[in-house]
């Protein structure tokens, strides 16, 4: 079967299409035959090395993470899923990758797609999916509270925006003005053209925000926060908690305290909280999700779709930081 695989880390990562060995499913695991793959920031990422710290690859390695398609085998403990299902899954930081024509996937990390909708706006969903939920979960967000997520126009805002209007809070975005009208369909109430006016100067007493840009971002955002108010943020700094929660070693827990100390000082002097959220995959997460879906609360965003033989482009396309929505890989006409 033919997969994308990363064979060198660097800025001239080596990725190349290879012809590979079906995989063998363990117990826990099923068999998917791959008819979409949605695409996001960290698969530029890992090939560039930004992860290996904190994620670490035996190369060369199958690349990719969020799939949908169709089971064709199940391992011997497997009770959820059975041949036929179409199902959709985000298998980030398990040892398998989705940018293949089979892949084995933790039972645990899939779930049934959503029957509304087909393979390729299945497969845009369960990253940014988990990562908002799991992220507004982290900082327990509450209907009628405000919640500010910057960069609503790319794949983690248009999922996050209607998610936490279906959670009852309100929203404000940054985006560029072609796509503001794209952004208060999906509910954002207060859209700001960040090519024109500074977010911080214009918001205030918001309960929290959500961290989904680099840079100096991070840091304007705190002041944007009410006393007792909480940052989750997607870009880092890591923290000492992240450390903790993924085992690492002393000298890996002393860096990460270090990188996050002087957020997490200006956080302490406005009395706010700063943490560092990291997705990870949860397939009875991506069953919520799904029914949701099917009762038309939340919907995928999709910008642009290319063939799996596309793949390179598709991720060049991606790196640009201009997709408005979701990048997918198709991999069957039938998607
Ligand atoms: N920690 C985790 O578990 C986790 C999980 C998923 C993603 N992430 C991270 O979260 C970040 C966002 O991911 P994504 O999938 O949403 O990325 P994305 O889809 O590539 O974001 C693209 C969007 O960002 C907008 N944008 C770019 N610069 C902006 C700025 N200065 N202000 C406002 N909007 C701006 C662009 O809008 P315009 O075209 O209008 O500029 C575009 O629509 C990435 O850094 C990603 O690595 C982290």
């Amino acid at each position: 079967m033919k997969a994308l695989v990363l064979k060198s880390y660097g800025k001239n990562a080596r990725l190349d299409f290879e012809t590979r060995p079906m995989p063998r499913v363990k117990d826990n695991e099923i068999l998917v035959k791959i008819h979409a793959v949605g695409l996001n920031p960290i698969d530029n990422m890992i090939p560039a090395g930004t992860f290996k710290p904190i994620l670490q690859f035996t190369l060369p390695a199958v690349m990719g993470s969020d799939l949908a398609g169709i089971v064709v085998e199940r391992g011997k403990k497997v009770t959820r899923f059975h041949s036929g299902d179409a199902v959709y899954a985000s298998i980030f930081d398990t040892d398998n990758g989705a940018l293949s024509e089979y892949v084995a996937v933790p039972e645990s990390a899939a779930s049934l797609k959503p029957r509304s909708l087909d393979f390729i706006e299945a497969a845009s969903l369960p990253m940014v999916a988990l990562t908002s939920w799991q992220a507004f979960e982290h900082v327990n967000l509450l209907a009628g509270q405000k919640v500010f997520i910057p960069a609503g126009s790319g794949g983690i805002g248009t999922f996050a925006i209607q998610l936490a209007r279906h959670l009852g809070a309100s929203v404000a975005t940054t985006t560029s003005a072609g796509n503001s009208e794209l952004v208060s369909r999906l509910g954002a109430q207060h859209v700001i053209d960040y090519k024109t006016q500074d977010f911080e100067k214009v918001l205030s007493g918001y309960d929290v925000v959500l961290g989904t840009l680099r840079g100096d971002s991070i840091q304007k955002a705190i002041q944007i926060l009410r006393p007792g108010g909480n940052l989750v943020s997607l870009t880092g700094p890591v923290d000492l908690p992240f450390a903790r929660h993924r085992n690492m070693n002393p000298f890996m827990k002393a860096l990460f305290w270090l990188m996050s100390r002087k957020i997490n000082e200006m956080a302490s002097q406005r009395q706010v909280r700063y943490g560092f959220h990291f997705v990870h995959p949860d397939g009875s997460r991506l069953s919520d999700i799904a029914e949701l879906v099917d009762a038309g609360k939340l919907a995928p965003v999709i910008d642009r779709v290319f063939s799996f033989e596309e793949t390179l482009s598709a991720l060049s396309y991606l790196k640009t930081g201009h997709a408005k929505g979701k990048v997918v890989v198709a991999f069957s006409p039938e998607s």
